[in-house]
């Protein structure tokens, strides 16, 4: 019994060292190597230039939000003159299309608007719209979230490094922080927000997100429609080309985060497996040299596939050593309720249980073969306008 329990000990202390020390360990060494560093840009072109630009907006019933989407690109702190916008609608089944057409008529931005007979999917609207594209760079953003004024314009400036081949932008939570799906949510931002900044800062991040991603015109051509995970996706791409795919941290967007439980969980899933989706298409990079494909993605493949199938076994590990071993059991229970009870740790360990269940049950759809190439879009985020959702502090 002794042996059994000391060896289960062992195999414990490995399981703990890699699900709970590695991503410690990587978050922290991000932190302090590279998070306050500089983007280590090479600029041979002009700061100032302010290049011709199409916004590329898919959509699939969002005539609540359309015009307020099309009125922010709009009121962007970029040359009005040098930005049109293009909407590729899926088949939506409501107004989308009409409210689209009356800003652009009425004066609001400059664009059109392209329609689907019937809803395809996210990808066959973007690659519909990059071919329409006129604009020495295109920008891809969503129908419902809005951008900080000097998002577009931050965003141009990191392309006069000519390696630079994908920028992407940080999600900043206007937040009602009653609501502990919220709090937990802005948590896990927090934490990946930094991620993304320092992995983009030595070299790039695999994981982009589609409110706001900008690349020139003609280096990035065509989504490929049989998975989803589009931005991640096309961040990748560029990396194999041998371009730098950035998160920039002054191109700021604003989404709001839907409050209930049910809705975080099944959002998160979905963007979760599209990840997934994504990094498994582009596994290839891992056999190149450079600190992308030997350090930042390899990592993130960890992070994302593997320690969530990890995060049962080491559940399993620890409550039965806890029924074999009072002592593990004490500690374990004294443990848990430390990381629970103090909020310094409470944030990352709920952020970790939460990641892991959602990581999880994204495997166990891809693994079924549910890839959710349409999904039902989160309602209560275009109910209310999303100035009218208080600004997060801190
Ligand atoms: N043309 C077209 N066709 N557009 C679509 C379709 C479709 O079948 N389905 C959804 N869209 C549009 C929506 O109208 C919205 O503008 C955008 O795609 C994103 O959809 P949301 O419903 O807002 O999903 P999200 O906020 O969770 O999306 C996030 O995850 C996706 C991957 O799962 C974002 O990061 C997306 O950029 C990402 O693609
Ligand atoms: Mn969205």
């Amino acid at each position: 019994m002794i042996l059994l329990t000391a060896l289960l000990f062992a195999i414990w202390v490995v399981l703990a060292g890699v699900h709970l020390g590695l991503p410690l360990f990587y978050f922290t060494w991000m932190k302090r190597r590279a998070y306050g560093k500089s983007y280590g840009l090479n600029v041979v072109g002009d700061f100032s230039y302010l290049p011709s630009l199409t916004v590329i907006v898919p959509t699939y019933n969002e005539a609540t939000v359309i015009s307020r989407k099309l009125r922010d690109i709009a009121q962007a702190n970029y040359p009005k003159d040098r930005l049109d916008v293009i909407v590729v609608d899926g088949g939506s089944t409501d107004e989308t299309v009409e409210e689209a057409w009356k800003s652009i008529k009425s004066g609001v931005v400059k664009g059109e608007v392209f329609e689907e007979a019937e809803r395809q999917g996210k990808t066959v609207g973007l690659n519909r719209g990059l071919k329409h594209a006129t604009g020495e760079m295109v920008c891809f953003s969503d129908a419902e979230c809005e951008w900080d004024r000097d998002a577009l314009r931050n965003a141009v400036k990191y392309f006069s490094d000519p390696m630079i081949g994908s920028v992407s932008g940080i999600h900043e939570t206007r937040l009602d922080r009653k609501a502990l799906s919220v709090r937990v949510e802005d948590s896990y931002r927090s934490v990946y927000r930094m991620l993304r900044i320092a992995e983009s800062k030595i070299h790039s991040t695999p994981v982009a997100e589609g409110e706001i991603q900008l690349f020139r015109r003609g280096q990035f051509t065509e989504f490929d429609t049989s998975i989803g995970g589009d931005d991640t996706c096309a961040a990748l791409c560029m990396v194999e080309k041998g371009f730098r795919s950035i998160s920039a941290e002054d191109v700021i967007f604003y989404e709001p985060t839907p409050s209930s439980w049910k809705a975080r969980f099944s959002q998160k899933v979905r963007r979760g497996q599209h990840v997934v989706q994504a990094f498994l298409k582009h596994r290839s990079l891992l056999r190149k040299k450079g600190i992308f494909s030997r350090v930042i993605f390899p990592m993130e493949i960890f992070l994302y596939i593997i320690n969530p199938l990890l995060f049962p076994v080491f559940l399993a590990t620890t409550f039965f050593l806890a029924i074999i071993s009072l002592p593990f059991a004490v500690f374990v229970g004294i443990a848990t309720l430390v990381a629970f009870l103090i909020p310094p740790l409470s944030k990352p360990a709920l952020t970790h249980i939460t990641n892991n269940l959602t990581m999880l049950m994204a495997l166990v759809k891809e693994v079924k073969g549910e890839k959710q190439l349409v999904w039902t879009k989160i309602e209560e985020n275009r109910s209310k306008p999303l100035a009218e959702i208080p600004v997060a502090t801190g």
